[in-house]
C-alpha cells in the first residue's frame, strides 16, 4: 500500500521553529487539505514527505520508504513517486510547454516515443494541447498551473503534494484548478494540498488537517 504516516514526529529548524505531530496518516487515494495560518507548519509537513527535511525525533513513512532508514541514493526514487505543485508554478522559462513536461520523463530515462505519447496525454488531460508550442510566459497564471500539474502527473505519482497551488490565482481560476485535482484524485492519485483558502476547503469538503503553531488542532 502507498500510504503516508507520521509517527510522533518532531522537526525543528535551527531557530527552534518547526512542528510536533503525534500521528497522522494519508491513505492510498485520499484527498487531504492542510490548513492553518502562515507559519503553522504546512510547508514543513510537505518537506518532511519529500525528505528535504528529516525529523529530529520520530519517523515519516512514505510508501515503502522510512525517514529513519532511507539511503541518500534512494531519495530520487522516492521523489519520482511524488508529484509536486507550487504556488509560483516553477516552470522552466526557457523551454516551451511541451518541453516543460517532457523533460521530467527524460530524467526518468524513458524513450522518446513514450515521452511524446505521455506528454500529449498529459497536455490533453489539463485541456492545453493547443498551447504546447507556447512559452510559459505566454500563458495565464491558471494555464501555467495546469502545465505544472501535467508535469507533476507525468511520472504517475501515487500522491501529489500541492503547496498553496491557488495562492496566485483569482477565485474562478482557483476553483477550476481544484476541479482538476478532484479529477486526478478520482482516478486514484492521493492529493495533499496546503491552502489558506477557506472557500475551497468549504466547497470541496475533503478531510482537513488544521495546523497551528506546528501542531494539529483539528
Ligand atoms: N528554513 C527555515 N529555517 C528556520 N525556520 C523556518 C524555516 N522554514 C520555516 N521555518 C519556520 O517554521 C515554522 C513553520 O513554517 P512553514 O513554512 O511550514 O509554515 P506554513 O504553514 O507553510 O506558512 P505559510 O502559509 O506562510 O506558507 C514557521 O515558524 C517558520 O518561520
Ligand atoms: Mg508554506
Amino acid at each position: 500500500m502507498k500510504n503516508i504516516r507520521f509517527n510522533n514526529v518532531t522537526a525543528k529548524y535551527s531557530n527552534g521553529e518547526g512542528i510536533e505531530i503525534a500521528n497522522f496518516d494519508i491513505k492510498q487515494g485520499e484527498f487531504v487539505f492542510l490548513s492553518g495560518p502562515s507559519g503553522a507548519g504546512k510547508t514543513t509537513i510537505l518537506k518532511l514527505i519529500l525528505m528535504t527535511l528529516f525529523p529530529n525525533r520520530g519517523s515519516v513513512e512514505v510508501g515503502n520508504f522510512n525517514s529513519q532508514t532511507i539511503h541518500t541514493k534512494e531519495i530520487p526514487l522516492l521523489r519520482r513517486q511524488l508529484g509536486c505543485v507550487f504556488q509560483d508554478f516553477r516552470l522552466l522559462d526557457d523551454r516551451n510547454v511541451y518541453e516543460n513536461i517532457a523533460f521530467v520523463l527524460r530524467i526518468t530515462g524513458h524513450r522518446e516515443k513514450y515521452i511524446k505519447r505521455r506528454t500529449f496525454k498529459m497536455l490533453a488531460e489539463v485541456g492545453l494541447s493547443h498551447k504546447r508550442n507556447q512559452m510559459p510566459s505566454q500563458l495565464s497564471g491558471g494555464e501555467q498551473q495546469r502545465i505544472a500539474i501535467a508535469r507533476a502527473m507525468a511520472n504517475d505519482p501515487f500522491i501529489v503534494l500541492a503547496d498553496e497551488p491557488t495562492g496566485n490565482l483569482d477565485p474562478e481560476t482557483s476553483s477550476g484548478i481544484l476541479d482538476l485535482f478532484k479529477v486526478i484524485n478520482e482516478r486514484g492519485t492521493a492529493v495533499l494540498m496546503a491552502t489558506h483558502n477557506r472557500n475551497l476547503i468549504d466547497t470541496f469538503s475533503y478531510r482537513t488537517l488544521q495546523l497551528q503553531h506546528g501542531r494539529i488542532i483539528g
